[in-house]
């Protein structure tokens, strides 16, 4: 058996000329993916979409996707044809793995919680299930002043006219359009819900030392992200889930993720908008 796979292994050196490349899978540009699926979804009825996807999906008396509609239109959440079925669809799983863990003891975190609009609409999943809920336990961590530095991990591919490619970084650094002050406005219907402001790990000093039953991080950056990991998941709750948002856009988050895991030995999936999702043992 061994010496079969050797004399195949050497037939197909045999048929590569020398000094052939090894096929490598092809580079994600991921500003043309984005350009592509603007053009595609702003011709499509992305409403009809949504209403055959989670028509039927509901969160207490009020459709999921009126919900998040809502909690995107009330933290000012602009959606481009591009972001629209990403949100839509990673923002459904998380509703489902919230309600998975709603029993586990512990606290509930958005990490890069941005204007608050996944934070809110998770909150109003909870009253769903307890409706004298006012955002006990729900804790939003943000710097409010945009992300941190890119590294090489961020780094994404971006063709020129030419066709020569370069690693550009995307995120420009410390650039936001919100305030801690805005988003502790979007929660009033939440009054105990924390908004903790601060860079990570820094930040993490304002939290209580407790276990955590749900984690949320949409961080975009390697840093920021493995940071979080490092923090949450030694504290996350047995049965407890960590997702970690993913786009081409955040490779550096995705990479955060494997290293991490790798380190650790952790098993974890990956869904069909590159989110990562962990539950602990
Ligand atoms: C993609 S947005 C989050 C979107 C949000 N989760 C939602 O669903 O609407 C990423 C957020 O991470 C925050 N962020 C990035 N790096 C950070 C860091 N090192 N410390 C604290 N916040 C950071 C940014 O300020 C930004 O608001």
């Amino acid at each position: 058996m061994h010496h079969k796979g050797r004399v195949i292994r050497k037939l197909i050196a045999a048929i590569r000329s020398p000094g052939e490349a090894v096929p490598q899978p092809p580079v994600d540009y991921p500003l043309e993916i984005e350009a592509r699926l603007s053009a595609l979804h702003a011709r499509t009825p992305v409403r009809a979409h949504l209403d055959m996807l989670y028509g039927d999906v509901r969160v207490g008396h009020e459709s999921y996707v009126d919900l998040y509609s809502r909690c995107l239109e009330h933290t000012g959440t602009a959606l481009t044809p591009y972001t629209v079925f990403h949100r839509f669809q990673t923002r459904h799983d998380l509703v489902r793995y919230f309600l998975a863990t709603l029993d586990i003891p512990g606290g509930r975190v958005e990490c890069g919680a941005y204007r608050g609009a996944t934070a809110l609409l998770l909150c109003n999943v909870w009253r769903s299930r307890d409706s004298g809920y006012m955002g006990d336990g729900f804790y939003l961590i943000d710097s409010f002043s945009g992300t941190s530095e890119s590294t090489p991990h961020d780094l994404i591919a971006v063709r020129d006219a030419r066709g020569d490619t370069r690693m550009a970084p995307f995120f420009p650094p410390r650039k936001t359009d919100v305030t801690s002050e805005m988003v502790r406005g979007f929660f009033t219907g939440f009054p105990d819900a924390r908004v903790c402001e601060g860079w990570i790990p820094q930040v993490f000093e304002q939290l209580p030392e407790q276990p955590w039953a749900f984690v949320h991080l949409d961080l975009t950056l390697y840093e920021a992200t493995l940071a979080a990991l490092r923090y949450f998941y030694p504290r996350l709750a047995s049965r407890g889930v960590l997702v970690c948002d993913g786009s081409p856009f955040c490779p550096g988050a995705q990479k955060a993720m494997e290293d991490f895991c790798r380190e650790t030995d952790i098993p974890y999936a990956t869904l069909g908008h590159r989110e990562t999702v962990l539950i602990k043992n």
